[in-house]
Formats: C-alpha cells, sequence, structure tokens
C-alpha cells in the first residue's frame, strides 16, 4: 500500500510538472485524476499478466529506473565502462557450453516436445537446467552489475526443428527474467529476418527488413539474440557501452554531458496515442548510469511530423547528438561480433547500445538469415529501497507519458 501511495504522488507531481499546469490545473486534475489512477492501477495489475510482460509495462519498467538524482561531474568507474578491447579481453565475455550443459538442453527440450503445448504455456519448471543453473545465476549478475554483455555459444540448433528451438529459446529466457512483448500484435518470440519490407517506411521495424540499424537500445531490461541461420554476407552486429560514451563525452565536451539528464522526445510512430513522448535517457543510481539511447527515434521525433514535431534540437543537443554518432562509430569503443549459428547474445539494454550491419541474404529461403528475440524484465532489486526507488520511476514514466498524452489532446 505505501508503494502504491509514493508511485501515486510521484505520479501525479510529475503529471503537474510536465507542461500540463495552469489556473485551471484543479478543474482538469477533478476531469482526468480518475480514468489515470485506473490505467496506473490496471499497468500495476497487468504486469504478471499470464506469467509475461504486456510491451507497454514492460516499456514503462524498464525506463522507470531508480534514480538519486545526482549528476556526475567526472567520468566513472564502473565494470560497465569497457572499451572493444577490455570486453574481448574479458574472460567471462564469450562462455562456451559444455557438452553436460548440451546433454540437459536436449533432455529438457524432449522433455518439453512430449508434453505438446504452446511454448508460451510452459514454466521455468517444465525445462530443468540443473548445471546450467548456477552459470545462468552468474550471467544475470553480470547483466545486472557487470559489463551488460554475455555471449554463450554452442546451442544445437542444428539438430532442432523450429518449433524445438522457439521451445529451448523461450525456456531458457523464463531462467533470465520475465518475457515480455515486443510489438502491438503481442509477439514474446521475435523472429529477426528480412522480409523484404522497406526500412524507410516509417511503420516497418528495422528488425524485419536487411538494412543497417543506427545504434539503439531495446526497450526491457534485457535483450536476447540466438542465431539459427547466418546471412551470405553481412550482419555483423555492434555494441558499445554507454557508460564509456558518457565518460568520453565528460572528457571531451562536459558542458553536454548534464543534457542528458534532461528530457529527450522518442518518436513512437503513433503506437501509443500520440507520435513521440518524453523521455530522460540517462539516470544515476550508487555510482551506476542507466542509459537509454536510439540513434534514430530521438531525432525523427524532432523533425517527421511537420508543426507536431517534438521541439527542435537546440545547438548544443545537436553537438550532443553528432558527438554520440562520433563516438559510436569509433572502433575504439564498438565491439563487433559475427554471430555463428548457436550463438546467443544476451545485452544490458541499461548499459550497451547495439546496431547490425545492412546484409545480404541467401537465395534459399530456408537458409535466409534468422535469429530469435527475447525481450525480459530482470526482478532482482538488491534491496526494498531499491524496489522502491524503481516504482517511484515507474510512476515517473507514467506521469510524464500522460501528462505529454493530455497536452496533445486537451491542450492543458
Ligand atoms: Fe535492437
Amino acid at each position: 500500500m505505501a508503494i502504491r501511495t509514493f508511485l501515486l504522488a510521484e505520479f501525479l507531481m510529475e503529471l503537474k510538472d510536465w507542461r500540463a499546469v495552469n489556473i485551471y490545473w484543479p478543474a482538469q486534475m477533478f476531469k482526468t485524476a480518475a480514468p489515470l489512477v485506473l490505467l496506473l492501477c490496471c499497468l500495476y495489475n497487468l504486469r504478471y499478466l499470464n506469467g509475461h510482460n504486456h510491451m507497454l509495462t514492460q516499456f514503462v519498467y524498464y525506463l522507470g529506473r531508480p534514480s538519486d538524482g545526482y549528476i556526475p561531474t567526472e567520468p566513472l568507474n564502473h565494470p560497465a565502462a569497457w572499451t572493444s578491447t577490455s570486453l574481448r579481453e574479458d574472460p567471462e565475455t564469450f562462455f562456451t557450453l559444455l557438452p553436460e550443459h548440451i546433454d540437459e538442453m536436449r533432455l529438457a527440450v524432449s522433455r518439453v516436445r512430449n508434453m505438446s503445448v504452446p511454448y508460451t504455456s510452459l514454466t521455468k519448471d517444465d525445462f530443468p537446467l540443473p548445471l546450467l543453473s548456477p552459470y545462468i545465476t552468474q550471467w544475470i549478475k553480470n547483466l545486472n552489475s557487470g559489463t551488460g554483455v554475455r555471449v554463450i555459444r554452442g546451442v544445437p540448433v542444428k539438430e532442432w526443428n523450429q518449433d524445438e528451438i522457439s521451445m529451448f529459446f523461450w525456456s531458457l529466457g523464463l531462467h533470465m527474467g520475465i518475457p515480455g512483448a515486443q510489438n502491438r500484435a503481442g509477439d514474446l518470440l521475435g523472429t529477426i529476418q528480412d522480409t523484404g519490407a522497406d526500412h524507410r517506411s516509417p511503420k516497418v521495424r528495422g528488425y524485419l527488413t536487411n538494412s543497417k540499424l543506427g545504434f539503439h537500445c531495446d526497450l526491457a531490461d534485457i535483450v536476447g539474440l540466438l542465431c539459427v541461420k547466418t546471412a551470405k554476407q553481412g550482419g555483423t552486429s555492434h555494441m558499445v557501452s554507454t557508460v564509456t560514451i558518457f565518460n568520453e563525452i565528460m572528457k571531451r565536451r562536459p558542458e553536454l554531458a548534464p543534457l542528458l539528464f534532461q528530457e529527450h522526445y522518442v518518436d513512437v510512430k503513433g503506437s501509443l496515442l500520440v507520435n513521440w513522448l518524453p523521455v530522460i535517457p540517462v539516470q544515476h543510481y550508487k555510482n551506476k548510469l542507466l542509459t537509454f539511447w536510439h540513434t534514430d527515434l530521438l531525432r525523427t521525433s524532432r523533425t517527421d511530423y511537420g508543426p507536431k514535431s517534438a521541439p527542435t534540437l537546440t545547438q548544443a543537443e545537436q553537438d550532443l547528438y553528432d558527438l554520440i554518432d562520433e563516438l559510436t562509430a569509433d572502433p575504439a569503443y564498438r565491439f563487433s561480433m559475427d554471430f555463428r549459428p548457436g550463438d546467443i547474445q544476451f545485452l544490458s539494454n541499461h548499459v550497451v547500445m547495439h546496431d547490425r550491419e545492412a546484409f545480404v541474404d541467401h537465395d534459399d529461403p530456408n537458409e535466409k538469415r534468422k535469429l530469435y528475440r527475447l525481450w525480459l524484465t530482470l526482478d532482482e532489486p538488491e534491496d526494498v529501497y531499491e524496489y522502491v526507488q524503481r516504482w517511484i520511476g515507474v510512476g515517473r514514466v507514467i506521469g510524464m507519458f500522460s501528462g505529454r498524452i493530455l497536452n496533445e489532446y486537451l491542450g492543458i
């Protein structure tokens, strides 16, 4: 109850702050508070609907990171502040499955296959991994508080059909966290494959094309990719530490760093009632930076909607965006890897950005590049204080979003 009261108070404060206050505020509040509180309760209670997260609740929970309000004035020393060399030399970055791990995976896959139920009905207990469990615990720890990158190699995907691969990856995800929907259709296990769609079309998401993608974070605590087939040419995966990028900004243009702790605007392409929503890209909590960045969508929100676009980039913001693009393209910071069939990449979207090069695919439809994707929420707060801070953050995000939507539709 106390947490919900905190949440409501924070939500109301943020709603008031987001350009929604004027002399008619009390009357407007009276008109709008009831449905918004209802929405808040729905989001809170929908969180674990059927053991999966709704896309919106996952998105809001991801952005509702805990924050202590501190804006660092110098570079941070943290395991997540890696360079491409240090990550490659880290013995924990790549983990090759041992024969006994592969044997228990085979056993678990045959077990769930014999259950003859959809993979989304499976639970963690249906897919026992006793030998791998201690390693999985370490992966989660690293994703939470280490480099934020884990690559697992050697999954026997060539032995399994597509249903068996789906059952495997879904069930492994259940051992890691809470899976969530990746689009409005509610897809819980995304398929990354070129459908022939044109990336330039505003409604087409990049993972359904063969185009190069800009650096970005996905909208969940963790993204997991399992490679089933590789392209004929290209498709190299890149990642960069957002903490290292922040540290470099502090060294080169320290006056720009505080801008990251202010509101920016992410293009949601009309999927959440409006074309764009306010976000705060970087927050500090306990000597950690928790970041969100999307090279493309933070720019198109400012330009693509004519007079209804988000406020135009200031010169300082333009400099900041250009500097981030320059840093993420630098091989000193950008870690690159080519997927092999059977590789899994787990990344923390709080400390890592990723992108992908364009690729040329095989002519044979059965040989086309294919990856499965999971979006996972990690529900592992360090203590009650962090738990409360996260939910205050959720209230803040809902307040910001609601304020923006009210501003668009009611003009208050
Ligand atoms: Fe992504």
